[in-house]
């Protein structure tokens, strides 16, 4: 194949719990993962060997390295070198929506889809646990993008059990004027708190299994929440506004700062999303629905 498209989802943590450290300093995690439809698009093209290119489009597309620090970029070689694919190249193009240092695994999405697209260019046709695997080597999140729908994710995230829902979860995401960075986020977690129990409540879990986004909404958490806040303290006034208009729930995503709102239809997302967007903290909003696959080749 000479050009490949892949779309890949953002995501938002129902509940995120954060435990004890490991050894290389990553905390241990007990979170539920939710794919949702607010994808970026990637399309990988045949290049030269050993030429590799990076650009962005669309939202934030300007603040992204496109070097070797960026994990599209290292997707693709790791596709290459795990492969032994000896004249590999590609020119990779990356349509951004999912927003930039948000908490909604943008990097991640792009690394979960380059793997996909690399994979199916170069025609390795790699399984889905197998580019799992390799997303594992770099982030936490990559693996729940490849999989997609809702999960519940341990150790640093990596480790996924699926969870099967009842119905479509409505969302309103906030987006931020700026982002935060994922490890000053866990930073400011340790300095304000101890570490916490990791399991996932029952209710959240009958909840998702029933389909009752009343529950869902009031069991929507997140033990980074305090400290996102800490850094961008408008935060708590956008979780109340929503709240005030009616959400059923409302949650940092991630490590933040986009505000993630649980609505009763998509009528009700679109109402809200409305009054956010006039609140001077809010720069945009989405209005987005999950679960949602993970990575997908898309046929034109
Ligand atoms: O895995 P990822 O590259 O997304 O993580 C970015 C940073 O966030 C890590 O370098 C680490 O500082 C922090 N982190 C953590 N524990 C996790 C995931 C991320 O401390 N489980």
């Amino acid at each position: 194949m000479s050009t490949v498209r892949v779309r890949v989802p953002g995501k938002v943590n129902l509940a995120l719990h954060v435990g004890e450290t490991d050894a290389e300093g990553y905390h241990l995690l007990g979170t539920i993962f939710q794919a949702v439809s607010l994808n970026d698009l990637i399309t990988v093209e045949r290049a030269e060997p050993g030429q590799f290119r990076l650009s962005f489009h669309g939202e934030g597309a300007g603040f992204l390295p496109v070097g070797d620090t960026n994990l599209a970029m290292r997707a693709a070689k790791l596709v290459a070198s795990h492969f032994g694919i000896d004249d590999a190249g590609a020119a990779i193009s990356i349509r951004k929506r999912i927003p930039v240092a948000g908490g909604m695994a943008g990097g991640s999405a792009d690394a979960a889809g380059t793997l996909l697209a690399c994979s199916e260019l170069w025609g390795v046709h790699a399984p889905r646990d197998v580019l799992r695997q390799l997303g594992a080597q770099l982030g936490s999140d990559v693996p729940f993008l490849l999989m997609g729908g809702t999960a519940h994710g341990s150790g640093r995230g990596e480790i996924l059990e699926p969870i099967a829902t009842t119905g479509a979860f409505h969302w309103v995401f906030a987006l931020s004027h700026s982002g935060l960075s994922t490890p000053a986020v866990f930073r400011e977690f340790d300095r304000i708190s101890q570490p916490q129990p990791t399991d996932i409540p029952a209710p959240l879990l009958e909840a998702l299994h029933a389909g009752d986004v009343h529950a869902v909404g009031a069991h929507l958490t997140n033990d980074l929440q305090r400290a996102a806040i800490n850094l961008q303290p408008t935060l708590q006034h956008t979780l109340q506004l929503g709240l005030e208009h009616g959400a059923l729930g409302a949650v940092v995503s991630g490590s933040g700062p986009t505000c993630a709102f649980l609505t009763a239809s998509g009528r009700d997302a679109e109402a809200l999303g409305k009054q956010l967007a006039l609140f001077s903290g809010v720069r945009t909003v989405r209005v987005s629905t999950g679960p949602v696959a993970g990575a997908q080749v898309v046929r034109d």
